[in-house]
């Protein structure tokens, strides 16, 4: 394998780095409407218990498999002992995190479009209901959406290209603690407005036998993609990662932080939805409607903060998606470097392109072609569906098995725990879990959800 693949710089970067491609729209807009859709809190505990249950050992795996290989994922997956067949589970990881990709880059460009309108003042004066047909007459135009989805990618395309450690690394370590700053004063804001606390109410009191089957499948689904796990994104970043990196800490600092901020966007959203009255199960729109609504409400008394908290935070919001969206992108390209030997450049201009075309069909979907139906779901909601609820799960399901059960064990042992160095105690939990509460329970869910169990 090559040799000068480029490193991050320091454990810090490493976790900023990671937590980077974990935060992002998945944290911000599909955590909260998810948590709507399924009935609140009792999502809440569900989804937490995936994260610590599978989520985290997942995490901790998909590190050690990719930095031992020191490749890209598609490699990486055969190279800690077993079959050769066990690649197929990185190549599935690439397909998944490309598939994303496309319909990652639609919601970007949405919130491209919203810091444009912030920047412009557009959101001045408006009504809650103004915002909600804004918004679904915006995403459903054919051409808008489409040009805000180009931005973003040449802006993801631009960092990628830019490598590794310029690129990637930089950007987290800037970006990543502003968005922290922002997410934490507009979450005290929103929680101070009237008719707050029946959002937090709604957020926080857990009532069971809201629980459905869906709401297992979803959360599952969430938790795999909020974390990023199972599209190589992670074996790809642990493949920049540098040996004296603790994989376990790294993995539970990224947890906490990508947990954390869903929580605190979620503390933003509702008590602001039910302040303006907006149903919390609305689905995708709902971050886009009740969003300039808080900023709105937020600060009624002083236009010029308004624009001010606006502006940075769907700035901040774009640079969530895009530091998400480069760990997407990320991935295909340096697969078809070192599988194809096709140059950094190209093959980073060509999932782009991929992307593009394929983001375009997703678009339009919510518009001119929203007759266009599978299973009742437009393309858009037909991508997001496969990729986060089965090929996700499907990937993590591989993964546990090949990691608990197939992969040469001393090998994963000196990994997780730096030939044991560090962690040595957690690593006998670990283990139990990734080798049979992981599986399990993804497989639970699968069967519960298909009528089985
Ligand atoms: N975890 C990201 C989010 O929450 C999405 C993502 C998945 C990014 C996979 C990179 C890789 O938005």
């Amino acid at each position: 394998m090559e040799q000068n693949r480029g490193n991050f710089g320091s454990r810090l970067a490493s976790i900023l780095v990671a937590a980077g491609s974990a935060v992002g729209l998945g944290n911000i807009w599909r955590f909260p409407y998810e948590l709507g859709r399924n009935g609140g809190s009792a999502f809440l505990i569900i989804y937490i218990m995936c994260v610590v249950f599978f989520g985290v050992p997942l995490m901790i795996s998909e590190f050690a498999v990719g930095r031992h290989a020191q490749s890209n994922t598609a490699r990486a997956f055969g190279m800690m002992g077993g079959s050769r067949y066990w690649r197929w589970v990185g190549f599935l990881g690439v397909l998944t995190g490309s598939l994303i990709l496309c319909y990652y880059a639609v919601a970007a460009g949405w919130t491209v479009e919203y810091l444009f309108l912030a920047g412009v003042d557009g959101f001045a004066g408006k009504t809650p209901e103004q915002f909600t047909t804004d918004f679904n007459s915006f995403v459903s135009d054919p051409v808008q959406p489409i040009v805000c989805m180009i931005v973003f990618m040449l802006l993801t395309l631009f960092v990628i290209l830019a490598g590794v450690e310029k690129g990637i690394e930089r950007g987290s370590k800037l970006m990543m603690p502003m968005l922290f700053i922002f997410i934490v004063l507009l979450a005290v804001g929103s929680s101070m407005l009237p008719n707050g606390e029946q959002g937090l109410e709604f957020l926080f009191s857990p009532d069971l036998s809201k629980v459905t089957r869906s709401t297992l499948l979803s959360a599952m689904g969430q938790a795999f993609y909020s974390l990023s796990l199972s599209m190589g994104c992670l074996a790809t970043y642990a493949s920049y990662f540098r040996r004296e990196d603790r994989l376990v800490s790294n993995a539970m600092n990224v947890a906490w932080i990508d947990l954390l901020v869903a929580v605190l966007a979620s503390v933003i959203i509702f008590p602001a939805a039910f302040s303006v009255g907006v149903e919390p199960g609305v689905g995708p729109s709902l971050v886009f409607i009740t969003l300039p609504n808080v900023f709105q409400q937020v600060f009624a008394g002083s236009p010029l903060l308004c624009y001010a908290f606006s502006l940075m935070f769907y700035l901040l919001l774009v640079l969530a998606a895009l530091t998400s969206a480069m760990g997407l992108l990320e991935v295909p390209t340096i697969f078809m470097k070192e599988e194809f030997h096709i140059r950094r450049r190209w093959s980073a201009i060509g999932v782009t392109v991929f992307a593009i075309v394929v983001g375009m069909a997703c678009s339009l979907s919510m518009g001119l072609w929203s007759g266009f139906k599978i299973a009742g779901m437009n393309l858009f909601d037909t991508f997001d569906f496969f990729t986060a609820k089965i090929m996700l799960p499907v990937g993590g399901f591989f993964a546990a098995l090949y990691v608990g059960w197939f992969c040469d064990e001393p090998t994963l042992r000196g990994e997780v725990t730096n030939e044991g160095t560090t962690a040595v105690r957690f690593y006998p939990i670990y283990r139990f879990l990734i080798r049979y509460i992981a599986p399990l329970a993804i497989l639970a869910i699968f069967l519960n959800q298909f009528g089985l169990i």
